[in-house]
């Protein structure tokens, strides 16, 4: 309780800023990645995207520097894993460090029914939502390990933590955030932070089958504590949290950001 002896009060200053930080964002062309991108420069990071289309690249590369702030766009798919080791060598004698990488890329390319499922939608979803984050964040952790420490964000999903309709995403998602706890335990002797969000519907071309008829867009606002659908910004805060010192002491955690999805 506050007595009024203002002698006992220890005043806490939390830092946000990412001034002098290096940080990759995979999936940095559109959606929830162009969104971080673009907070993270406004941050102060220097700043490095990734994605298959240079075109989309250019145009959020063109944005940031537009505003004086630095972007290096580098087309890399995040499945081949050549492609992923020539990205991260690509930062590295660029900007001569990465302090943080997002694992944000991510796709769903099958939705039907789970007893129709082929392997090529297994192996599509796994590889590049789970296995390509896997071998991205090795590769990274390595480099920060000889920096003496770094900082991971995993893009997982809300279709993580509880079953959907999205049942092989849903279970790429899960692992990843398995794997963001294993991460967390053995990378936390190097100084190497790593967490995950989970966002719930948030309106991207990934998710845009769900949202786009007004039907559907009505049925998931009347699920949501907060009456909306979410938009990319409302990814980035948590990323800037989790990126910059304000949370120095969180390691291994997953955000959920969905709007409050009530059943
Ligand atoms: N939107 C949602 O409702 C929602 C909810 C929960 C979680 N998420 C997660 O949030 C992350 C971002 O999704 P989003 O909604 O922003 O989707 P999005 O708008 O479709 O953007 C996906 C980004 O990933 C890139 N990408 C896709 N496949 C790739 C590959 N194989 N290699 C490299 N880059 C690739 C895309 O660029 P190219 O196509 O040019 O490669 C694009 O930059 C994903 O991990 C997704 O699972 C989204």
């Amino acid at each position: 309780m506050f007595t009024g002896d203002l002698k006992n009060i220890t005043m806490v200053t939390v830092n946000f800023s990412l001034k002098g930080k290096v940080a990759l964002i995979t999936g940095g062309s559109r959606g929830i990645g162009r969104a971080i991108a673009l907070a993270f420069a406004e941050a102060g990071a220097k700043v490095a995207i990734s994605a298959r289309k240079q075109q989309d690249l250019d145009a959020v590369a063109d944005e940031i520097n537009s505003k004086g702030q630095e972007c290096l766009p580098t087309i890399a798919h995040v499945a081949k894993m050549d492609e992923s080791r020539a990205l991260l060598n690509r930062v590295k004698s660029h900007f001569g460090r990465i302090d943080i990488l997002v694992n944000n890329a991510g796709t769903n390319p099958y939705n039907g029914p789970l007893i129709d499922a082929e392997e090529w939608a297994w192996d599509i979803i796994m590889n590049v939502n789970l296995k390509g984050p896997f071998m991205l964040s090795l590769m990274a952790a390595k480099l920060m390990r000889e920096q003496g420490g770094g900082n991971i964000i995993n893009m997982a999903s809300a279709t993580g933590i509880r079953p959907s309709d999205f049942h092989i995403y849903g279970v790429s998602k899960a692992a990843l955030i398995m794997l963001t706890q294993i991460m967390a335990r053995e990378f936390g002797q190097y100084n190497i932070r790593v967490n995950a969000i989970a966002p719930g519907i948030i309106t991207t071309r990934l998710s845009e089958s769900l949202w786009k008829e007004p039907q559907n867009k009505e049925e998931i606002i009347k699920h949501c504590s907060l009456g909306r659908l979410g938009v990319p910004e409302d990814i980035a805060g948590a990323a800037i949290y989790l990126a910059s010192d304000a949370s120095k002491y969180v390691t291994g955690t997953t955000i959920i950001i969905d709007g409050g999805e009530k059943n």
